[in-house]
Order: structure tokens, then sequence, then C-alpha cells
């Protein structure tokens, strides 16, 4: 059984990664007509939401459903894309948004498949980021949050299709 531990990221922290996140967005697409945010569901719904209402450039966006089959806390390290994204990405400003990098495999996977069909840019925009856990070489372009080898819960992150909907992000513990 797993339960919810310490608070790791408040409120507060969130709104001010989305600030700098979003700032660092605006200001290097100043000047591009749009670009296509690309959701990897369902973890990422939450920050996507709060950070286009922060972006200034025209939006469009889109999702991807991905799964890796695992345990609840450990992925299998094998990823299946469950859902592509409709339109087409061939010279579109695109910027994947993840709720989290972990060992690296998911994004490899994404950026690999999403480079194939020529976008004018592809970037990587993780709300947190565990770099001890790294598998592969994957490294984001905007990151909100570097945070500690623990497994979290919470604003948009999920055990077993849980707890995505708390505010804060916590530790899950396990007893
Ligand atoms: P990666 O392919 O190992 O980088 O795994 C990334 C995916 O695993 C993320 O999209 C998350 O959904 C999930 N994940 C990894 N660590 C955590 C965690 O601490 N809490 C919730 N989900 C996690
Ligand atoms: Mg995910």
């Amino acid at each position: 059984m797993y339960r919810i531990g310490k608070t790791l990221i408040t409120e507060e922290e969130i709104k001010k990664m989305l600030t700098e996140v979003s700032d660092k967005i605006n200001k290097d697409y100043a000047g591009c007509d749009e670009i296509f945010l690309i959701g990897v569901l369902r973890g990422a719904l939450v920050f996507l939401a709060d950070l286009m209402r922060l972006i200034k450039i025209p939006v469009i966006m889109d999702f991807l459903v991905v799964s890796s089959y695992g345990s609840d806390t450990e992925s299998s390290g094998v990823v299946m894309l469950v859902k592509d994204v409709d339109a087409d990405l061939e010279g579109k400003h695109v910027i994947i948004v993840e709720d989290l990098i972990d060992t690296g495999v998911t994004l490899r996977y994404l950026r690999n498949m999403l480079n194939t069909r020529n976008p004018a840019s592809l970037k990587i925009c993780t709300a947190f980021d565990k770099p001890a856990r790294r598998k592969v070489d994957l490294t984001p372009d905007y990151v909100g949050m570097a945070i500690p080898d623990k497994f979290i819960v919470g604003y948009g992150l999920d055990v077993a299709n849980r707890y995505r909907n708390l505010p804060e992000v916590y530790i899950l513990e396990e007893n």
C-alpha cells in the first residue's frame, strides 16, 4: 500500500517554476508565428494547462499517449505509442511537454519519432526532472525543477492513476 508523505514542492514553488519556464519560452520564441505544444498524456495535462496560459506567442496544441508497462513505480523501459498526434508537424516549432523525466527512455523515443516528421524545431519541456535516474542520453531544453530520486505524486503525477489532482507535489511512501 502507498500513502502520501511529505510535501516536496508547494503551490508557491510551482507558480515560480511556471513563471521561470514561460519567461524562457517567451524569450526564445519571440517573433515566432506560432508554437505547437504536444502534451504527453496523462501526466502533463496539469502542467500544460498552466504553462500555455503564460505563453504570449500564439499556441496550438495536441496530445499523445504513451504507455510503459511495469510496476506502479518502476517503468518497464519499453515505450508504446497508444495515441499519436493528429496534425502534420512539418515546418512547425514543436515543444514536447512532459510531467517528469526519469530514465529518459520515453522522451528519447518521442523525440526520435517526432524528429522524423521534419518540424522546424523540436524542444523538450518538463515540469520535473530526476537527472540522477537517467539511463539514456537525454537533456531537456526547459526544466521546471530538478528533484531528488524519490517517487512523487500530485500536480498531474500519479501512482496507478491516483493523486493527479493534488495541487502540490508529495513524496509517495510505501507501507
Ligand atoms: P522515463 O521514460 O523513465 O523518463 O519515465 C518517464 C515517465 O515515468 C513520466 O512520464 C512519468 O509519468 C513516469 N514517472 C517517472 N517517475 C515518476 C514519479 O516519481 N511519479 C510519477 N510518475 C513518474
Ligand atoms: Mg507520464
